[in-house]
């Protein structure tokens, strides 16, 4: 009989998804940590600390246009019944705007909110289905960012919220990539609704990443505390200080951890210790915006075609609806 203690181990922490991305990340030149590491319990309640802030004016604009236009977005996207599915959809807090404009056009709809976190999909599931009867939510935990074969096939035309500037996040060539990969899981006349933030004045730009309450200065810190956790790390966050900058020839936001001192931080899951130089970087999230062109040239490399599009009165933030081609 095989004694317990020569049962295999488990995998190294290095093998784990944060373990690989850490030492990845951390051993690159310049360091890097992948957003992703953000998005644990206390990350993702600062995320949605972040979009009430003042500053962070993307949500609230978003959920503008959703109010305002929501009846408009329902009638362009055509006379046949849709489903509507939503790739990364939290806790569906904005959702509820156009479900409600679905409800009013064609009495009930179905709603499939796909998203990583079960506990935030059971909370969207809560909420629509005591505010809205007249929405089947049907849940499925997946991350879309790897394999869209979560996406059902549905009696009805499909109309896909791809919502909340999360498409900014991607890197141009990854941003393709899910696209043309959602684009292939569609069927010709299947819609796809993009909302994403333009170009504005880089004022405007970096107070919404560098909010005057250091919410966001924490949301970075996070991944630090994260990889204390998880990996035994020995991070001292307020050894670094938050960083956004506006990366003009990229179009993008980008975030750093700047070391404050020159220190070596141990991550024993790893076995490896990590050098900081005074002033060095990590490079810990890209938030890219467009323009209206921009970003129309990216879908139509994807394989959709316009139907129409909407904007604030500011032209802070637009709403592509475009159907697969
Ligand atoms: C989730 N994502 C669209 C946010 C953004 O604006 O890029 C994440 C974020 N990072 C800092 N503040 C908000």
């Amino acid at each position: 009989m095989l004694a317990l203690s020569s049962l295999p181990c488990l995998p190294p922490a290095a093998s784990t998804p944060i373990g690989a991305e850490v030492r990845r990340g951390l051993t690159s030149r310049p360091k890097t940590l992948s957003p992703w590491l953000f998005y644990d319990q206390r990350g993702s309640e600062l995320f949605e600390a972040i979009t009430e802030l003042p500053e962070y004016y993307l949500t609230r604009t978003e959920r503008g246009l959703f109010a305002r236009c929501g009846d408009d977005i329902l009638a362009a996207a055509g006379s046949p019944r849709l489903a509507i599915l939503e790739l990364g959809a939290g806790t569906a807090a904005k959702t509820g705007l156009l479900l409600q404009a679905a409800v009013r056009r064609q009495g009930s709809v179905t709603y499939y909110p796909i998203d990583i976190s079960a506990s935030a999909l059971e909370h969207a599931r809560r909420n629509i289905s005591q505010q809205l009867p007249q929405v089947t939510v049907k849940p499925r935990v997946a991350d879309y960012t790897t394999s869209l074969d979560v996406i059902p096939s549905s009696g009805c035309r499909r109309l896909v919220l791809y919502i909340g500037s999360s498409i900014g996040n991607f890197d141009p060539s990854q941003a393709a990539a899910l696209l043309r990969a959602l684009r292939r899981r569609l069927a010709p006349g299947d819609l796809l609704l993009l909302g994403v933030d333009h170009i504005k004045d880089r004022g405007t730009l970096l107070r919404a990443y560098n909010d005057a309450a250091g919410v966001t200065a924490e949301f970075n810190r996070n991944a630090l505390l994260r990889i204390n956790r998880d990996l035994g790390a020995a991070f001292r966050p307020r050894l670094f200080r938050h960083r956004a900058l506006w990366n003009e020839p990229e179009s993008r936001i980008e975030m750093h951890l700047e070391s404050l001192v020159p220190q070596q931080v141990p991550i024993p899951a790893l076995e490896i210790a990590i050098q900081f130089r005074r002033g060095e970087t990590i490079h810990t999230e890209n938030s890219y915006k467009f323009t209206p062109g921009s970003v129309c040239r990216l879908l139509a490399r994807c394989g959709f075609s316009p139907v129409q599009d909407w904007t604030d009165p500011r032209r802070w933030f637009g709403l592509y609806l475009v159907a697969a081609a």
